[in-house]
């Protein structure tokens, strides 16, 4: 019989990736260019048949890669776990998101793994890759997996490994994004390693899943705690007058010793608002207080409710009130040039100005419609009446399609919190910075 090891070496292995999300999918394209074939899973049924039908909502996934992928038989995507048991390698990139509690809802990856259990057999390799608390892999998916007869790391291998994409990076996709990998045995590490290096440039092996869930919470706690950081320089350059993207620049010029973050309207996305809380969550069972992590989480979503004081504060000096007030927010992804939404500071912004009585639109090239409430709400064009007839212009994301010299000309005030004008001097008098 050919070894799990000399079919992933060959290609030969068939390879499922569970939830078709902005990790899974492109993960899926990934093995299936690699010459793997290729089922994914996801519980969304639209989600499927978008895939079967050659059709990515994917930004860094092109529909017509995934289309002759699809044609070629290399990924087909479906609903039924019943596909596993005919799998060499799983690979679990289910959400993990936060309970209103702010405690980890880890419920997507246990139904995952309870699917997966069910259709377990030998010299199968499983990888989770969401992102968890350190233990996840060894506590709660070992003890599912293994309720039947199968040994983990003797009959079956299981291992961790990070998702450390990047949406609508241009220069870094998963393969060349070196990637972490700790199974729960030597060899699982081993099998793990030589999955991903199929498709990834660099692997690095760690010496347990655990290690590799912490891992990934240490990059994105460092990113989180840095940004909390800036952002407390931006409120005392506020109060100083003086310009905190000149200040970071100009810091970033010391070739050693600092890394530039820059500050901005809060924090946005699955990951960054949201991993740190995880490791928070298992330090404090452990009775480790984890007061950097609380207080960046403090100070991140503080800025949202910082961004409103500022629009208020802005029109109050034009002698306007905020109700009834005109205001358009451009950009409500939360980054620039994704088109992802979730975490996003845009919305607790609009939200808040509009329970003031102003009456908010937005413009986003990258999202169309947003929900508030449960009820769509669609983007507007950025036309030159809109922008003249807006009594406020909150810019929250610097996306490339917008043209920022020319919104400056037209619109009467700006709320600038991304310095997305940068030192349009001319126009100092109606440009607030964060
Ligand atoms: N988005 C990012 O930039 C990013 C980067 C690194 C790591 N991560 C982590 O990767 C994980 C996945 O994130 P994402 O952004 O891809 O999420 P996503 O919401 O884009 O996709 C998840 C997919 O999983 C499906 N799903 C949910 N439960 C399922 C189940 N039981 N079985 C099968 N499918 C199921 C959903 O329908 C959805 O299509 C999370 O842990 C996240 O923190 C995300």
């Amino acid at each position: 019989m050919i070894s799990l090891k000399d079919k992933i070496k060959s290609r030969r292995a068939k390879i499922a990736v569970i939830g078709l999300g902005y990790v899974g999918l492109p993960l899926a394209v990934e093995f299936a260019k690699a010459g793997f074939t290729v089922a994914g899973i996801d519980v969304n049924p639209g989600k499927v048949k978008l895939i079967n039908g050659g059709r990515s909502d994917i930004l860094d996934v092109d529909s017509s890669e995934l289309r002759i992928l699809v044609r070629e038989r290399k990924l087909r995507a479906t609903s039924s776990y019943r596909v596993v048991a005919g799998m060499d390698a799983v690979s679990i990139c289910v959400p993990t998101p936060l309970r209103k509690t702010r405690e980890p809802d880890i419920s997507f990856v246990v139904n995952a793994s309870m699917e997966v259990a069910k259709h377990l057999r030998r010299n199968q390799l499983i990888v989770l890759e969401s992102t968890t608390y350190p233990g996840t892999t060894d506590e709660l998916i070992l003890p599912i997996l293994s309720k039947g007869r199968l040994k983990a790391g003797k009959d079956f291998y299981l291992a961790f490994s990070p998702e450390r994409v990047d949406p609508g990076n241009k220069t870094f996709h998963t393969e060349n994004i070196p990637k972490v990998v700790g199974g729960i045995t030597p060899k699982s590490t081993r099998l793990a390693k030589l999955l991903y290096e199929q498709v990834v440039d660099t692997v690095i092996p760690v010496s347990s899943s655990r290690t590799a869930e912490m891992v990934k919470l240490l990059e994105n706690t460092f990113r989180s705690t840095n940004i909390a950081l800036v952002n407390e320089m931006a409120l005392i350059c506020n109060r100083l007058g003086v310009d905190v993207w000149e200040v970071v620049d100009a810091a970033a010029t010391k070739p050693f010793g600092f890394m530039p973050f820059y500050p901005g309207p809060g924090l946005g996305g699955a990951c960054i608002p949201i991993d740190p809380h995880y490791l928070l969550w298992k330090a404090k069972l452990l009775g480790v207080e984890a007061k950097f992590i609380e207080l960046a989480g403090e100070i991140n979503r503080s800025m949202p409710e910082y961004v409103v004081g500022k629009i208020t504060g802005a029109l109050n000096g034009r002698r306007k009130s905020v109700k009834g007030s005109l205001i358009l927010i451009l950009g409500v992804a939360y980054k620039k040039d994704v088109n992802d939404s979730r975490e996003s500071p845009a919305r607790e912004i609009i939200t808040s100005l509009r329970t003031m009585g102003a009456k908010v639109s937005y413009n986003d090239p990258h999202i169309p419609v947003m929900e508030f409430d449960a009820k769509p709400v669609k983007s507007v064009a950025l036309t030159d009446k809109i922008l003249r007839q807006a009594d406020c212009v909150a810019i929250l994301t610097d996306h490339s399609e917008y043209n920022f010299a020319d919104i400056v000309t037209k619109a009467k005030l700006i709320i600038d919190t991304r310095n997305a004008t940068g030192s349009l001097k001319k126009y100092r008098n109606k440009i607030v910075k964060l």
